[in-house]
This record gives structure tokens, sequence and C-alpha cells, in this order.
């Protein structure tokens, strides 16, 4: 017996294991916790599900000049980015605006492609809100704004007016991310991800909501009536705080709106009409949902795409973390990724 409790005697083999054993861990602690399984799981989805349907709708709807009061048609100018971001903002959150231009909305370049931040809003209670947008819009010419009240139950309205604006007045762009105001955005390595994709289409990526029952409470901010929504669980559908689609997926979400239920939910109204049409959603883990992150120069410099709640002050700071000199973590550190970055957000809670 004591000679195998003794590991002097094959001191490698030992080592070895000890290795494997650990590495197995970290693998199995990843799959678990830290969203690798999640995406394992939407990657065999996409592999069994991904069909869709065969063609894409003739002309999917898209909004005429009349439907915007700021419409902004030569936003996307001559040569169209290869990423455009359309920020969900409303009229009054001009601070949220002003810190997404003075950080990563204001650059043209990340990762070495092409990208632009435009802001989307609906129109506001008074003509005096309207003459200020109007006015900001003049000074940054990066609004687009709808003919539609601006209010909560209208984001869906919001997020299919963008969709259209992008698929009518910025159509060669490759892909399409709709992110929320408070929302700090890697540009530079969510490019770098989308750059290098396999193919550019039929791409829907977020983080997932995989089984999310609508909620009847009809004094909840997200009540879904059962003549919306009869029964059952949402299809998995991609977090509202930030998500992406590529060209062709946004038209196919904008083929589908019509026959799809007008769920007031925009993530969830999103999700449904790529179900309709086949594109089942692609899971990231660097996309952070609502876990809050303490601002680690390498999880918020290199490894999460996305972090939400980031108010008006903290952004700057953040996107520093981009654009900062040198390497934002060290190799230990860029191995661990999110798992990383996950163990930080929870030691943080303690
Ligand atoms: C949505 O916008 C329309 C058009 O402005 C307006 O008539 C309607 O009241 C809004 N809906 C809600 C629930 O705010």
């Amino acid at each position: 017996m004591a000679h195998r409790l003794c590991p002097s005697r094959r001191p490698l083999a030992w080592l070895l294991r000890g290795l494997l054993a650990g590495l197995g861990g970290l693998v199995l602690v990843n799959l678990l916790f830290a969203g690798a399984g999640e995406e394992l799981l939407s990657w065999l989805l996409t592999l069994f599900l991904g069909g869709g349907r065969a063609v894409l709708p003739a002309d999917p709807p898209l909004p005429g000049p009349g439907a915007f009061l700021i419409p902004n048609l030569d936003a996307c100018g001559p040569r169209a980015p290869f990423l455009l971001v359309l920020v969900a903002s409303a009229p009054g959150h001009v601070a949220q605006r002003q810190a997404v231009r003075a950080s990563w909305g204001g650059v043209r370049r990340a990762a070495g492609y092409p990208v632009q931040t435009l802001f989307a809003l609906g129109a506001p209670g008074s003509g005096e809100e309207q003459a200020q947008l109007e006015q900001e819009a003049q000074r940054h010419g990066d609004l687009v704004q709808g003919r539609f009240a601006d209010t909560y139950a209208n984001l869906t309205l919001k997020t299919m007016m963008l969709l259209g604006w992008a698929a009518a007045h910025c159509p060669g762009a490759a892909f399409l991310a709709k992110v929320d105001d408070d929302v700090f955005l890697n540009l530079p390595a969510l490019a770098r991800h989308l750059g290098a994709l396999p193919s550019p289409h039929r791409l829907y990526l977020g983080r997932i909501h995989w089984r999310v029952w609508p909620d009847r409470a009809p004094s909840s901010r997200h009540h879904v009536p059962a003549s919306a929504y009869p029964v059952g669980a949402f299809p998995p559908y991609c977090s509202g705080t930030a998500y992406v689609l590529s060209a062709d997926t946004a038209l196919w979400v904008l083929g589908a709106a019509p026959h799809v239920p007008p769920v007031p939910l925009e993530d969830v109204y999103v999700g449904l009409c790529a179900h309709w049409a086949g594109l089942p959603p692609t899971h990231t883990a660097h996309m952070a949902g609502s876990t809050h992150y303490p601002l680690d120069p390498c999880c918020y410099g290199e490894v999460l795409y996305s972090v939400h709640e980031v108010g008006p002050q903290a952004m700057g700071a953040a996107w520093a973390l981009v654009e900062g000199e040198g390497e934002a973590c060290t190799p230990l550190q860029r191995a661990l990724g999110v798992l990383r970055c996950k163990v930080l957000a929870l030691l943080q809670d303690l």
C-alpha cells in the first residue's frame, strides 16, 4: 500500500496526471459556469436547426421617408461600414449619448474594420425637447428618429425602425449591432470576432436567454398579454442589451415581422422573427448580459465584447482600457478568459 501513495517513484507521471486533472477541471468549470457549455449548445442548435427558410421574402416591408422625424438618410455615406452599430436611446439620455460619442462610439475604425455608430430614438413628449434633438442631430449628424412616441412599450417599434433604416439606407454594412445606450461595447474585440467568422451570413449573435416564460402580471414592465403570446416559453433569443445580426438576418427579421405576434419586448420579438425564419441564435459568453463586471483591464480591454449598465462616467474609463498601450491581458489571463472575469464579478459581490 505504502508504495502506491508515494508519488516520488514516478514524479513525471504524477505531475502529468495532476496537470491533466487540473486542465480537465478547468474545462468542466468553463462548461458549467463560464458560458462554454451554452456556446457549444447553441452551436449544435445552429448545426441541426440552422437550415432556415429557403428564400428571403422578396420585399421585406421597409420604412419610407415618412416614417422618420429625423431621417438622416445619408448618414451611412457612400462606403458602408463593415459593422454598423445602432444604439437604442431615449430623447432625454443626452449624457449617455455624449459618453458613447466620446468613447467607443466615436471611432470609425476598429481592429482595422470600418465601423460606424448611430443613435435611434422616437419622438419626445414636447416640441422643446424635439428642437433640442434637432440641434443635437445638426451638430453630430448621428441621430435617426422614428415617427412614434418614445416609450418603453414602443421599444419593439424602435428596433424595427432601426433595422428598417439600416436595410434601406445602409444595405452595404455586413453586420448590424443593436445595443442599449448604457452598454459599453469593445468594438475592436467585437469586430475582430466578426471578421474571423467563416461566413458573414445567417448570424444572430448575443447572450442567449434559453427558456423565458411570458410575464403575465399586468403591472410588470415585461408584461406580455396572452393575446400576444398565448402558451409556452419563448424560443431562445439574444439579450436586448447587445446583439449582432448579419445583413441577411436583419432582412429576414423584417420579412418575418408581419407573421409574428406583436410582443412588446424587442429582444423577444427579434427572437420570434428569427425563429420564424429558421435562424437560431448563437451564444457568446463574451457578451455580458446583466452581470456586473469590475473595471478590470483584461476583461474590459480584451475579453468582453459588451458590458451592460455602464454609466456615462464609467464609459470613458472602460474605453481607456481598450485604447491603452500594450497588452491588456497576460497570457494566463487570456487563457482563463471569461472564466476569470466571472470569478472577479463573483468576488466583487461577496
Ligand atoms: C407608440 O407610438 C405610437 C405612435 O406615436 C403611439 O400612438 C402609441 O401610443 C405608442 N404606444 C405606447 C404604448 O406608448
